[in-house]
């Protein structure tokens, strides 16, 4: 079967399994029924009008980056083949979005051990994604960077976040220290074309720079510049991811909630919240997508948690997102989840093929409650303990459903996430709250600029100087 054929893409297509939510499976107290999902036919359809009428305006740019960006794309593949001719470290700067969609997608398409490899294996440089202003990693990851080998990505929407500009100013000093005029050379900047102070300094600095779309916000920025350059530097195919949002954008237009996995799964944890779920786990089984639960979970946390909605009624919305990874957390999570509150929704996602496999070996044979796994592979392992896992939730009541990759590759990876990007856009309208907003977020950013005495912020200053003083009695 021909890449990208329409039967390979057939093939590729992502399953959504949610026959565990529903009353016959998971018992009539806790699951929905037939008639449930008729019912609420209306709120799904109008949500998925909502989308479609306002894709591709405000901040909803998102939805036609598999379809614009050709002139970038190759300019971004251009500059990846530069990159990995010159270097062999590449540091993203970056958080949140910046940070969240680059490591899922490193992780989900390169070798799990891609920065342990022999350069001349891994045919790319190695991956570092900084996202934090812990100054002992700072000082580790200096102590282990050949700077004459490394190239740093600073992403930053907004230009202005002090963890992202605060590496950047770091970084800046030593690479100017060392190189000289030269500097420029080791550092791309990835921001918004028109807003922050990082495209001044990066015009002013005059360095090689890609832009955010104004209407893709941090969360959403996987499939433009912020994902694409470290992914393309990576040697991902990023055509093949976009193409795989392309088909999930394609798959998704149908308002029959039968047909859209994206609808009927933001309709299902609507239903759920309503019936006081208010936790989301995402436990993909396979390590390869192990960061995209972490990706999910900002995704999902900060586009529905919100205190009003956008007719200014007080809801508090939104469901706590949870990563948990199988097989791993079966031997942690799962406990609390099969018998503690019934307050959970779980994902799972599933892979079909794995790119590799292991046989168990053959021995123990005087020992048959270990000698009983010879002969299986680690994948049949993997996938039966999914099963059985599923099979333990659905037999206590836990509402649970499971989406499949056919296999991991970079165009599931475009379809995977390309849905959960609409799945939390549709549940976004169904709660009828901002999902692109972060006024949370900003309640963060901007106390630390106030604590730093960025000026413009000695309201928010004064404010926290009055806060009430804690008290020494309630310190042990
Ligand atoms: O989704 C968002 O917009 C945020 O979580 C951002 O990704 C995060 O705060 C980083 O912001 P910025 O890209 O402006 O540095």
């Amino acid at each position: 079967m021909a890449k990208f054929s329409t039967a390979w893409q057939k093939a590729m297509q992502l399953k959504l399994d949610y026959n565990n939510m529903m009353a016959e499976f998971i018992g009539e107290k806790e699951g929905f029924t037939d008639k449930d999902l008729k019912n609420a036919k209306t709120l799904a359809e109008a949500a998925h009008k909502n989308v479609a009428e306002n894709r591709g305006t405000g901040m909803m740019g998102w939805t036609e980056l598999p379809y614009n960006q050709s002139e970038i794309v190759e300019d971004i593949i251009a500059t990846a083949k530069d990159i990995r001719k010159k270097f062999d470290n590449f540091v993203v700067l970056g958080i949140g979005g910046s940070a969240l969609g680059p490591t899922a997608v490193f992780q989900a398409l390169c070798h799990l051990r891609h920065n342990e490899l022999s350069k001349k294996a891994r045919k790319a440089p190695k991956l570092y994604v900084e996202d934090n202003v812990d100054p002992e990693r700072m000082a580790s990851l200096l102590g282990v960077l050949d700077l004459e080998k490394t190239v740093f990505n600073v992403i930053t929407k907004s230009g202005a976040t002090s963890e992202t500009m605060s590496q950047y100013l770091i970084i800046m000093k030593i690479l100017k220290d060392k190189f000289g005029d030269k500097a420029k050379e080791h550092m791309i900047a990835t921001t918004s074309a028109n807003r922050g102070n990082l495209i001044k300094i990066a015009k002013a600095e005059g360095l090689k720079t890609f832009y955010i779309p104004d209407g893709v916000g941090g969360r959403f920025s996987e499939l433009c510049p912020v994902g694409l350059l470290p992914a393309a530097v990576l040697g991902i195919d990023i055509k093949a991811m976009l193409k795989g949002a392309a088909f999930m954008d394609k798959v998704c237009k149908s308002k029959d909630i039968k047909k859209n996995p994206a609808l009927i799964s933001a309709l299902l944890e609507y239903l759920s919240m309503k019936k006081g779920k208010n936790i989301s786990v995402m436990m993909p089984y396979a390590d390869s997508l192990k960061y995209v639960a972490d990706w999910y979970c900002q995704l999902w946390g900060e586009s529905l948690g919100k205190a009003v909605d956008k007719d200014g009624n007080t809801v508090y919305a939104g469901q706590t997102p949870v990563k948990s990874l199988g097989v791993t957390d079966q031997h942690s999570q799962i406990q609390l989840y099969r018998e503690g509150p019934f307050d959970k929704v779980i994902t799972f996602i599933a892979v079909e093929k794995f790119r590799a496999e292991v046989e168990i070996s053959d021995g123990c044979k005087e020992f048959p409650d270990v000698s009983f796994l010879c002969g299986h592979t680690m994948s049949e392992l993997i996938n039966s303990e999914r099963k059985a896992t599923e099979y333990a939730l659905t037999t206590a009541h836990r509402l649970n459903y499971t989406i499949t990759l056919p296999e991991v590759n970079a165009f599931t990876i475009g379809e995977l996430l390309y849905m959960f990007e609409l799945e939390t856009a549709y549940t976004g309208a169904m709660l009828n709250v901002d999902t692109f907003n972060q006024p949370g977020v900003e309640g963060g950013k901007n106390a630390t600029y106030a604590l730093f005495g960025r000026k413009g912020y000695e309201k928010t200053k004064e404010e926290m100087d009055n806060a009430p003083k804690k008290k020494s009695e309630y310190i042990c």
